[in-house]
């Protein structure tokens, strides 16, 4: 009878995994919350603010999503009856404590994009480890204006899509898409990262950028800053897991967490989860993957500078001083893909939340194909045994 304990002990963790589905927290979601029309009609398309509460039983998780100065996203766990207040005249001059919580957040957690660097990868190593700086170009995202393509926000949903043509001497397209949601389930476009009810999916693309010509060879790299409500003592941490299986995101079995100290001991701080994949065509599978890579989280020299031009500054003014910021490097390509100018294209999709990053969990597909390829040969195996036992058993009588 093992084969039958076998099932119902995969029957019993299917329902677990499937019980968490039942999480659901409710969206409420403003574009340019109360901002005056002199404000956000002179500038139409061009400042988004987006705010979205996400109601649970006894809190509420509070995202921002700000693309007025360095792409940021922030997300915060506060008291179910916390309110924002934007005071939009002193939020667009960079004035600190121009946006406020009713009540200070029990807990902060985001990530800003700083900076696109263009490097030429002489030695085509794929990595971000060129120290010669005349190969290596700085692009402060600060200067990019974000246009807004779309914002649609629905009980299930919200999510944002902005575009840049970028700046001179490097122009393109420069897409932004960021999306939260009310229940965890896997993202609906590849690599298809799963996301929990508390996090926000970041997907950036970068098509058709002109490179300059006196780099014959180059790729990109984004600065990502980090920034925790958490004592500023310690490190990010960034661990590298083997998933179970593919299905999800063919061809990479490897998720990257970059998980803040309370994240990783009380799966209660923040993070940031992705697959190492970043995808060289808008068709997005196997064929078109290439790697990314990740520096080591590293504290940058002045805090207060490096988020400059972020609601993080907007709300905690110099404070941010106190809390834990530390920047890494992500890099777009592998070693012989080509280079960025191969295809002209290259995206990277994460996800930044609150709580522990989910580990990856088996699909009904999965679990079905398992139960056939196991439980049927057992079945058999069980029935003829029975079989052969009968006949015998008879046989003697
Ligand atoms: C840096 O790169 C430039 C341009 O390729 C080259 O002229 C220079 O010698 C390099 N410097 C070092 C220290 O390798
Ligand atoms: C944004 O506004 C500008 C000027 O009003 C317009 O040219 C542009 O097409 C708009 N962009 C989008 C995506 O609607
Ligand atoms: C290319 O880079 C060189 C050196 O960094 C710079 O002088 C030149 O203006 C750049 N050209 C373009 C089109 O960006
Ligand atoms: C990509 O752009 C560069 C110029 O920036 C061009 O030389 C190259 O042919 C383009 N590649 C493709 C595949 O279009
Ligand atoms: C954080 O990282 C730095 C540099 O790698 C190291 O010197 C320091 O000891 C680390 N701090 C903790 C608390 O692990
Ligand atoms: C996390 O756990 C480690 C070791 O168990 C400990 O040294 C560290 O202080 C803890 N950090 C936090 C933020 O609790
Ligand atoms: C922050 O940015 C503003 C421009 O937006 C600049 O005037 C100011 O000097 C910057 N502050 C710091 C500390 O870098
Ligand atoms: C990112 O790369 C640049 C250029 O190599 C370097 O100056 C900077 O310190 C790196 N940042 C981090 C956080 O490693
Ligand atoms: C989401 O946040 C709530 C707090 O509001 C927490 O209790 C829960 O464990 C979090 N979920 C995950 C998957 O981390």
């Amino acid at each position: 009878m093992k084969w039958y304990l076998w099932l119902l002990n995969l029957g019993l963790f299917y329902a677990a995994s499937e019980a968490r589905r039942d999480v659901r927290r409710k969206l409420t979601a403003q574009l340019n919350p109360d901002c005056p029309d002199d404000i956000c009609d002179e500038m139409s398309n061009i400042t988004s603010m987006v705010h979205v509460s996400s109601q649970g039983a006894n809190d509420a998780i509070h995202y921002i999503w700000d693309l007025t100065g360095k792409p940021s996203a922030l997300v915060a766990l506060c008291g179910p009856d916390v309110t924002l207040k934007i005071d939009w005249r002193n939020f667009m001059d960079d004035k600190d404590t121009s946006v406020q919580f009713s009540e200070k957040p029990r807990y902060v957690f985001g990530v800003v994009l700083s900076r696109l660097w263009v490097y030429n990868d002489e030695e085509d190593v794929g990595t971000f480890t060129v120290t010669n700086t005349s190969q290596i170009n700085s692009f402060p995202l600060h200067n990019f204006a974000w246009e807004r393509l779309g914002f649609h926000a629905s009980d299930d949903s919200v999510e944002i899509t902005v575009r840049s043509r970028g700046v001179k001497d490097l122009s393109g397209n420069f897409e932004l898409s960021l999306a939260t949601f009310a229940t965890p389930d896997h993202g609906p476009m590849t690599p298809h990262l799963m996301h929990t009810e508390n996090s926000t999916q970041i997907d950036l693309i970068l098509d058709s950028v002109h490179t300059n010509e006196t780099f014959p060879q180059p790729r990109f790299a984004i600065e990502v800053v980090l920034v925790a409500m958490e004592p500023r003592k310690d490190n990010y941490t960034v661990v590298v897991r083997k998933s179970l299986d593919d299905e999800f995101t063919p061809g990479i079995f490897k998720i990257i967490n970059v998980a803040s100290p309370a994240s990783l001991n009380a799966s209660s701080g923040g993070y940031l989860q992705y697959r190492p994949v970043s995808y060289t065509h808008e068709e997005r599978d196997v064929t078109t993957s290439t790697q990314t890579y990740q520096s080591s989280p590293a504290t940058p020299n002045n805090a207060i500078k490096k988020l400059n031009n972020t609601i993080f500054r907007s709300i905690f003014g110099d404070s941010v001083e106190t809390m834990l910021v530390q920047a890494l490097n992500v890099s777009f390509g592998g070693s012989g893909d080509g280079f960025y100018t191969k295809y002209n294209y290259t995206t990277w999709t994460f996800v930044v939340g609150y709580g522990a990053p989910l580990p990856d969990k088996l699909s009904l597909f999965v679990v079905v194909v398992a139960t056939i390829g196991l439980g049927v040969p057992l079945l058999l195996l069980c029935c003829g045994g029975c079989y052969v036992c009968v006949k015998r058993v008879r046989n003697n009588t």
